[in-house]
């Protein structure tokens, strides 16, 4: 199949301009190694492995079946300090191309990253934190949209994506409710030169969610979906049926695990964006981003003709 090709992504290696996004609890590392095989940049929370050892042999365990580009994502502020430098330190031994940093500042992380010879990308959700990031080093920006999995910002990706790009240096990257082919040419048309899918691959055969989770995110529709503060303190998208109040789930249970906090929370509370209308069947990775492709192939053959005058 033919490439798909911008600066950021030529920058980075990739056959396809697509990242499938770090997801606490859920990213691992056949994810990351499917992704690279598929021509895709994988990443991960370095915290989805409990142990600073265990995610030494993750990326080890990486390293020896791909040679290809991947993330990994430091969480600045929800991270113990100690943890995150020896999470920072670890992938820079392992040449980890691209870390992702979140929840801070991430000057630090990325002079040192830099020095390395690695990239960094930083999320946001406004264009203030945005030009902060800019400033402390950040190679690209990714731009969290209303209605994204995770904690997501208010704006719409149509404002998003344009704006950030209108006053950034560095590349956008767009995130939020991408789900197809068409989404991703959409995005690409409004100035990102990489797309950041996180809800599509939950609902894939190598993700970590168990199958309730995945076939909730297949079947689901963008009411299933709320937007509230009440699980982390930190808005967030989450699937109304496993929200406390917010649906018919065993309440008791869902009530003690945001009393009890920590990844308890994200373990039976299920985060999850608007994408879930479209995120249609549980596949393996490879099939997913042929389906991308292919639909983006499509979007861009489909749009109505220029006609003179
Ligand atoms: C279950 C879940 C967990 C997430 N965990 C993280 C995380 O640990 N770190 C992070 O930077 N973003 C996290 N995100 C956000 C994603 O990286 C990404 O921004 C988002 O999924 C993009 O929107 P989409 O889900 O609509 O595709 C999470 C998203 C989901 C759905």
């Amino acid at each position: 199949m033919a490439r798909i090709r911008t600066p950021l992504s030529d920058r980075l290696g990739l056959r396809y301009p697509i990242v499938c996004a770090p997801m606490f609890l859920l990213s691992n590392k056949e994810m990351i190694v499917a992704c690279a095989e598929a021509g895709i940049l994988g990443t991960m929370p370095s915290l989805n492995l409990r142990t600073r050892e265990e995610f030494r042999e993750a990326l080890a365990w990486i390293r020896a079946r791909t040679d290809r580009p991947f993330g990994i994502n430091l969480t600045i502020k929800l991270t113990d300090p100690e943890r995150l430098m020896h999470d920072l330190e670890t992938c820079l031994e392992f040449k980890v191309p691209v870390i992702i940093t979140s929840y801070g500042n991430p000057s630090e992380l990325a002079r040192r990253a830099h020095a390395a010879g690695a990239i960094v990308f930083h999320d946001v959700i406004h264009l203030q934190h945005a030009l902060k990031a800019q400033e402390a080093g950040a190679d690209a920006i990714i731009g969290v949209a209303a209605g994204a999995g995770g904690h997501a910002g208010t704006t719409s990706p149509f404002v998003l994506v344009p704006y950030l790009r209108e006053h950034l240096q560095v590349p956008v990257i767009a995130a939020g409710c991408i789900a197809t082919g068409r989404q991703i040419a959409s995005s690409l048309a409004l100035g990102a030169e990489l797309v950041y899918l996180g809800t599509r691959f939950i609902a894939s055969t190598e993700c970590g969610a168990e199958e309730a989770y995945k076939k909730a995110v297949i079947q689901g529709s963008p009411d299933d979906i709320v937007y509230t503060d009440a699980v982390s303190g930190v808005h967030a998208n989450f699937l109304k049926h496993t929200v406390p109040g917010q649906g018919p789930a065993d309440r008791s249970q869902t009530q003690q695990a945001i009393q009890q906090g920590g990844a308890r929370k994200w373990k039976e509370i299920w985060s999850a964006g608007q994408g879930i209308a479209l995120a249609r069947d549980i596949k393996p990775i490879g099939a997913i981003v042929e389906d991308l492709v292919r639909e983006y192939v499509d979007a861009r053959a489909g749009l109505p003709a220029l006609e003179e005058g």
